[in-house]
């Protein structure tokens, strides 16, 4: 069964198409067109234009996929497409709807039924793809803790099986990518911050701390403003050329303009990385000692973190070693369609079993976005 996904909720146009054999998500291609470099001179990402450039990128990218699934063209492979996957939320109102536009015109005009997708549910989903891990190993992979880490949230997830979710903890301010892309432009180094944090931090010295927020809050829940703060403040005094008033009235730029030397931009970007590593390890691991989970699994735009990966890896196993770990490939870590394959696949299965598929004739005219979309 071959699948086809499409994801704009954010800056990245994705197309991929997946093939389901033997219970396993094998992926054909997965194209991305990125806009990171059209943001990043507004140090975050602009809406509006983030969908005019979907608009721009959804055919080409479409073709792209086609080609590198080994298909001449979309309109030589589309008769191949058994289910069209699309993101319809959580992300930004203007970029969610050119994808669910997209999708829905294929829908009617290719006659194939459309499986709306949560776009949270997708990065969970991501260590899913091209593994050894089948659809249907359910007794060795729940009940499962999910650690989901992007520019939009971070959330500790109980999965008692495919597609049942029940938060236990979230952020109460800042997501977690959100603090590291709010720290990169405090030190200066542009958007997105996580990727040039990370590579920044390995040249640091531990010459300045920061206290782990919530420590010891006694919930599952997470806070990086704060820290955030911590890291402005110390940037401030260390540099002395900027007022906070001066900083916080600036108009969205790339940095702050706070002149830093190398080395106090590389120690800070050190302390604020292992202290916000910190905090998920250590909820992590507070979740996990509830007891019962069977594996864990991490998703999300900062998944592609070596530092994360190496501390949850090492203190889960020093935990409960027969706890599995599934991290996504790094490829599958930030926004991307490949991530919705087995996602649609499930619900449309499932959906089948309840329905018999007749849900499905003309069931685009249903979808809508919803840009708060939660996870349950
Ligand atoms: O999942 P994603 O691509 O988009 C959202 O759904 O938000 O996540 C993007 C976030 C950005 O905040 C980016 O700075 C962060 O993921 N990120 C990282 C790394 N690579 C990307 N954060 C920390 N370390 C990284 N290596
Ligand atoms: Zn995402």
């Amino acid at each position: 069964m071959h699948i086809l996904t499409v994801e704009t909720s954010c800056d990245e146009t994705a197309v991929a198409i997946g093939q389901i054999v033997a219970n396993r998500v094998k992926i054909l291609s997965h194209a991305v067109a990125s806009q990171m470099k059209l943001h990043s001179a507004w140090g975050g990402v602009v809406p509006d234009l983030a969908a005019r450039e979907h608009l721009k990128n959804l055919v080409p990218t479409l073709e792209e996929a086609f080609r590198k699934a080994g298909f001449k063209s979309a309109k030589g492979g589309f008769g191949k497409i058994k289910l069209i996957g699309v993101t319809n939320g959580p992300g930004l109102a203007p970029a969610l709807i050119t994808g669910l536009n997209f999708a829905k015109t294929l829908s009617f005009f290719w006659g194939k039924p459309l499986m709306p997708i949560n776009h949270l549910e997708g990065h969970l989903y991501a260590p899913w793809i091209n593994r050894d891990l089948e659809l249907g190993l359910r007794d060795r992979i729940f009940p499962a803790l999910g650690l989901l880490v992007s520019g939009g949230h971070t959330l500790l997830i109980e999965m008692r099986d495919h597609l049942e979710y029940e938060i236990l903890g979230g952020t109460l301010d800042d997501a977690v990518g959100e603090a590291f892309d709010k720290v990169a432009r405090i030190v200066g180094l542009g958007y997105p911050g996580g990727p040039l944090i990370s590579k920044l931090a390995l040249e640091g010295d531990p010459d300045y701390s920061f206290s782990v927020p919530l420590k010891n809050s006694g919930d599952l829940n997470f806070s990086f403003s704060g820290l955030k703060t911590a890291v402005l403040y110390k940037a401030l005094t260390l540099s002395k050329n900027k007022s906070l008033k001066e900083v916080l009235g600036r108009a969205p730029k790339p940095d702050l303009g706070i002149k830093l030397t190398k080395k106090q931009k590389a120690d800070l970007a050190r302390a604020f990385e292992s202290t916000a590593i910190e905090a998920l390890k250590l909820k992590t691991l507070k979740a996990l000692k509830r007891g019962g989970y069977r594996s864990f699994i991490l998703g999300g735009g900062v998944a592609a973190n070596s530092l994360l990966r190496e501390r949850l890896e090492l203190s889960i196993n020093e935990f409960d070693p027969s706890i599995k770990i599934y991290f996504p490939k790094k490829e599958h870590t930030g926004d991307n369609a490949a991530m919705l394959v087995p996602p649609a696949y499930l619900r449309f299965c499932r959906d089948k079993k309840i329905s018999s598929g007749k849900k499905y004739f003309d069931n685009w005219k249903k979808i809508e976005i919803d840009p708060n979309l939660k996870l349950h």
